[in-house]
């Protein structure tokens, strides 16, 4: 059987931990050569993860991004197309949850906190749309939140940045159907990461107590939902934000 992302080739944001580490050793497994991007600060795990890739079959390579840096996005659009002179998919994943009350939280942490969660989108989306507008093609994943759809009580901030990768996703994909792009938004929650490390089982089960699965999500689960919406199978869905939430919002 062929692998779904067999010859494609495209990069994943912040994927040296959590999250991004899982679907790119799921993109890697189903085909595709990964360009894995991270912060400097995360360069150690981030070639780790290439050359265990390389190691298991697979084709990746690290590069140092930060999602903040326009310069940087660019890089990452140039060194991807370097491998073959297309971008076959991307995937727009680095975040992060800063914890406050509204009342409590600063201007600092609203504009920190956007530019890292949201304007990196709208910087990766603008890039790599010239590009497969260009090359007549192409699929992008945006890492939403089921606090995209929901608002989450000490997270403010974040929840609004994840809704608003929603309107671009939809955005993103009604302009660019028409040369074959399609674009999508995935939708984790409570999901194995650093973050949750070292949390206590009491506030394990006060987070996943409230999804039909009572367990944490494993990062390749959201790996398993991003490779088939990057790939050929999901040739006829565009727009859309999927849930990998264990069912947390079919009760909340
Ligand atoms: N873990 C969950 O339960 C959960 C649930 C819903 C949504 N999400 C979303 O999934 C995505 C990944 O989260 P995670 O839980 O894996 O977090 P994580 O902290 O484990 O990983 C985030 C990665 O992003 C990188 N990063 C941070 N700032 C960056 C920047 N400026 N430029 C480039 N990379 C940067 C970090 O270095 C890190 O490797 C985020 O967008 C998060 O909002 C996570």
């Amino acid at each position: 059987m062929t692998a779904l992302l067999s010859g494609k080739i495209g990069f994943v944001t912040g994927a040296a931990n959590g999250i991004g580490k899982g679907i790119a050793r799921v993109l890697a497994e189903e085909g595709a050569h990964v360009v894995i991007s991270d912060l400097a600060s995360a360069a150690t795990e981030g070639n780790a993860l290439a050359e265990d890739i390389i190691k298991a079959g697979g084709s990746a390579q690290f590069l140092q991004v930060d999602v903040t840096s326009q310069a940087d996005i660019d890089a990452l659009i140039a060194t991807t197309l370097a491998v073959t002179g297309r971008i076959d998919f991307a995937v727009n994943n680095a975040g992060i949850g800063p914890k406050a009350t509204l009342i409590d939280s600063d201007d600092k942490t609203w504009d920190l906190t956007n530019d890292i969660n949201l304007k990196s989108v709208f910087r990766s989306l603008r890039a790599t749309l010239k590009v497969m507008r260009a090359q007549g093609g192409g699929s992008i994943v945006n890492i939403s939140s089921v606090a995209g759809v929901t608002g989450l009580p000490s997270a403010g901030i974040y929840s609004a940045t994840k809704h608003a990768i929603i309107g671009l996703t939809k955005t993103a994909a009604a302009e660019n159907g028409d040369v074959n792009i399609r674009v999508n938004a995935v939708l984790p929650n409570a999901i194995k990461s650093k973050l949750l490390a070292g949390s206590s089982e009491q506030f394990i089960k006060a987070i996943t107590d409230p999804q039909a699965i009572r367990r944490l999500g494993e990062p390749e689960e959201v790996g398993a939902a991003v490779a088939f919406l990057l790939s050929d199978k999901a040739s006829f869905i565009t727009g859309v934000s999927l849930p990998v939430d264990g069912g947390y919002l079919a009760t909340n």
